[in-house]
């Protein structure tokens, strides 16, 4: 059952009157001071409607998936830390600009995290990437941790923790407790996802409310089996998956 009702909003540039705009479904609206949903611009609606759409073939999910991700992890890094930095440009000028403070890694939830770290690589050079396998326990259906591969130092590091869905936030509470059991503090933790549920959202603010939610859109809820809705179906097996 959704627990939302459906936000619906004309889409597009300025220049065209409202009534001449398409209406789109947005991204529900929510009031965390931790969650940071992109804007709801007319590119973004149109990505995110070729992913969503049951019959985009795989090399086209795999296309504009990334260039969500890449919004994204732009978008994350807008909340990391930096100082001011003067330099010299070639024709004799200065200029009062500013650099990255501090040192980042990623973390996938695996296995459709994984697909969020070719865009991460994209943006920020030899960055660490660390795993982490989550899955159901098979006896008391309750999330398990089977794997972790972390940088030793994370402690030290801005970790951006990459599940492209984010629905009862299951896995992700599970990533999030082995990511400050290894001594790194909440507020240091930026989980960034394509789509998120309102469910997992209300779950993180009260759980984790220092950390950081990045993402692109809050769908409507979720349906009897833990699916995202309307969502994309199971992100992985379209990315992975012939
Ligand atoms: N994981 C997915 O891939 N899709 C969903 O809708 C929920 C979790």
């Amino acid at each position: 059952e959704s627990l939302q009702t459906i936000h619906t909003e004309a889409v597009g540039p300025d220049y065209v009157s409202k009534n001449h705009k398409p209406e789109a479904t947005v991204s529900t609206a929510v009031s965390f001071p931790n969650v940071h949903v992109l804007a709801q611009t007319p590119q973004l609606i149109a990505l995110l409607t070729m992913i969503r759409d049951v019959n985009t073939d795989r090399a086209d999910f795999i296309f504009y998936s990334n260039r969500i991700i890449r919004l994204l992890v732009e978008e994350s890094l807008n909340h990391l830390p930096v100082i001011a930095h003067e330099i010299n440009t070639p024709v004799g000028r200065s200029y009062a600009g500013v650099m990255f403070q501090g040192k980042i890694c990623g973390v996938s939830i695996m296995r459709a995290g994984e697909a969020m770290e070719q865009g991460l690589r994209d943006c920020c050079r030899s960055v660490r990437i660390g795993k982490i396998l989550i899955q159901r326990d098979e006896e008391t259906c309750m999330p398990k941790l089977f794997y972790d591969k972390l940088p030793e130092d994370i402690s030290d590091r801005w970790v951006l923790l990459l599940d492209p869905m984010f629905a009862t936030g299951g896995s992700a509470t599970m990533a999030v407790d082995v990511l400050k059991s290894r001594g790194v503090p909440e507020d240091r933790i930026l989980f960034v996802n394509l789509i998120a549920s309102p469910e997992g959202i209300n779950v993180f603010a009260k759980k984790f409310p220092k950390l950081r939610v990045v993402t692109a859109f809050i769908d409507q809820g979720l349906d009897e089996k833990n699916y995202i809705v309307p969502g994309l179906g199971d992100f992985g097996d379209r990315f992975y998956t012939l």
